[in-house]
């Protein structure tokens, strides 16, 4: 069910983990399943995502999308980081199956999430970055969401 990408960046992950003292840390859960996946930047003064990292408490769609979306964004710029959607991402993976389409929508929440919370810190405008929904901040109770 699942293509070779995908079971290669769920048996072998990339950029799992976290970075101290990150840019930018997003926090975010699946409205489906209650899943959680967390992605830490380290972006430069030039705006270029120098390193990222990400943990997840999710399936292994979840896992498999998550490394795929941080090598995506590994080295590019915040506007083009921006550009890594869940469907950009599933491409990459050449495809997922159907009830697994809303795993690879924590990867693109939680770097969105991430970023938003660079934004915040900088002081800066990031086009076409909403505030998240369901950013969860550590140290905060977790939000009753509606499904
Ligand atoms: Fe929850 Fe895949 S089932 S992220």
């Amino acid at each position: 069910m699942y293509t070779e990408k995908v079971m290669d960046h769920f048996q072998h992950p990339r950029n799992m983990g976290e970075i101290e003292n990150a840019s930018g840390v997003g926090t975010v859960g699946n409205a489906k399943c209650g899943d959680i996946m967390r992605i830490y930047l380290d972006i430069d003064e030039n705006q270029i995502i120098r390193d990222v990292k990400f943990k997840t408490f999710g399936c292994g769609a979840a896992v498999a999308t998550s490394s795929m979306a941080t090598e995506l964004v590994k080295g590019k710029n915040i506007k083009e980081a921006m550009e890594v959607t869940n469907k950009a991402v599933m491409e990459a993976l050449d495809g997922l199956p159907p009830v697994k389409v809303h795993c690879s929508l924590l990867a693109e929440e939680a770097i969105h999430a991430a970023l938003w919370d660079y934004a915040q810190k900088n002081g800066i405008k990031i086009e076409g970055l909403e505030k998240p929904k369901s950013d969860i901040h550590e140290g905060e109770e977790e939000e009753e969401e509606e499904y």
